[in-house]
C-alpha cells in the first residue's frame, strides 16, 4: 500500500510547482513520501495516467535498477521521479534510454556539473563514479516510464542505507555544483525541461548517435561486456548503432550488442 504524502512530500511539492512555473501544469507531478518504486507505481496506473505525469518519491523502499537489481538511494540525499510517456503511435523505443541519458546529462551540465560520461547504456558518471542511472520500463504498448535516480549529496554515514560497496563506486552532485544554488527542485525542473524536448526530437529524429558519443566514456577503449550468466566478450568499443546497440569490435568482427540484459566494463 502506498503510504499518505507527508508534510515533506506537500513542502517539495509546492517547491518543485513553483520552480516548474508554467510548465507544473504539463506535468501534473505529484509527490510521495515514500512508495515502492516510482517506476513501479506508475505502472500500476499506467492504464489512466495522463501523458507528461510525474511522480517523485522521496523514498522508494523496492528502487529498481537495471537487470533486476535494486536501486539503493540515500534518503534526503538523493532525487528519485518517474515520468509517464505517451508516445506517437509506431514510435520505434530501441535506443531511447541513451537519448535519455544524453538529456540527463545536458540537464546537469546546464547547472554546471562539469566531465560527466555516459557509460553505456545509460550510467551517468564522473571520474568513474555513478552519479545518475535511468531505467526505462514499457509497461505496454504506447506506455512508457522513465526512472531516474540521481545522487543529491554524499550520503551521510550515519544516516546512510547504501550498502558499502556501492557508496565506493558513487559520487554525488554536491561534490560538482552547489547544493545551495541548486535545491533538488530547482535540479528536477531543468531535467524535466531537457527531458521534455528530447523526447520531442526522439520521435522525430530517433537517436542521434553523435550525440551520444560525444559523451561515451568507452570510446576506443578495450572493454569487456558481461551477460547475465557471468560470460565475458571482449573487444574495443567503437560507439552506438542507432538503436543504441553497443558496437563491440572482436576478433570476429563487430558484434551488436544490445542494451537488454549486458553490462559493461573496463578490460
Ligand atoms: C540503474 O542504473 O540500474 C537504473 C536505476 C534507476 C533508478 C530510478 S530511481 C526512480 C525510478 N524508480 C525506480 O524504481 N527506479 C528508477
Amino acid at each position: 500500500m502506498d503510504l499518505v504524502s507527508t508534510d515533506a512530500a506537500e513542502d517539495f511539492l509546492l517547491r518543485l510547482n513553483a520552480a516548474l512555473g508554467d510548465a507544473a501544469g504539463d506535468f501534473q507531478p505529484q509527490v510521495l513520501a515514500e512508495c515502492d518504486s516510482s517506476n513501479a507505481w506508475l505502472a500500476r496506473r499506467a492504464n489512466y495516467l495522463p501523458d507528461g505525469a510525474l511522480l517523485v518519491a522521496l523514498r522508494q523502499t523496492a528502487g529498481r535498477g537495471r537487470m533486476g537489481r535494486s536501486w539503493f538511494s540515500a534518503e534526503n540525499d538523493s532525487l528519485t521521479f518517474s515520468f509517464f510517456w505517451r508516445p506517437p503511435p509506431a514510435t520505434q523505443l530501441s535506443g531511447l534510454s541513451l537519448a535519455v541519458g544524453v538529456a540527463l546529462v545536458d540537464a546537469l551540465e546546464s547547472l554546471g556539473a562539469r566531465e560527466l560520461v555516459l557509460k553505456w547504456p545509460n550510467d551517468v558518471l564522473w571520474q568513474d563514479k555513478k552519479i545518475a542511472g535511468i531505467l526505462v520500463e514499457a509497461p505496454a504498448v504506447g506506455k512508457v516510464i522513465i526512472g531516474i535516480g540521481i545522487n543529491l549529496r554524499s550520503p551521510k554515514a550515519a544516516s546512510s542505507n547504501f550498502p558499502e560497496e556501492i557508496k565506493e563506486k558513487s559520487i554525488a552532485l554536491d561534490n560538482l555544483i552547489s547544493p545551495a544554488s541548486y535545491p533538488p527542485e530547482k535540479v528536477l525542473a531543468v531535467i524535466l525541461a531537457n527531458l521534455r524536448l528530447a523526447l520531442k526530437n526522439f520521435t522525430q529524429l530517433g537517436l542521434v548517435v553523435e550525440n551520444w558519443q560525444k559523451k561515451c566514456t568507452h570510446l576506443d577503449q578495450r572493454v569487456s561486456i558481461i551477460q547475465q550468466d557471468g560470460s565475458l566478450q571482449n573487444g574495443i568499443c567503437r560507439g552506438i548503432n542507432s538503436n543504441g546497440a553497443l558496437l563491440l569490435e572482436t576478433a570476429q568482427g563487430i558484434q551488436h550488442i544490445l542494451s537488454g540484459d549486458v553490462s559493461l566494463r573496463t578490460s
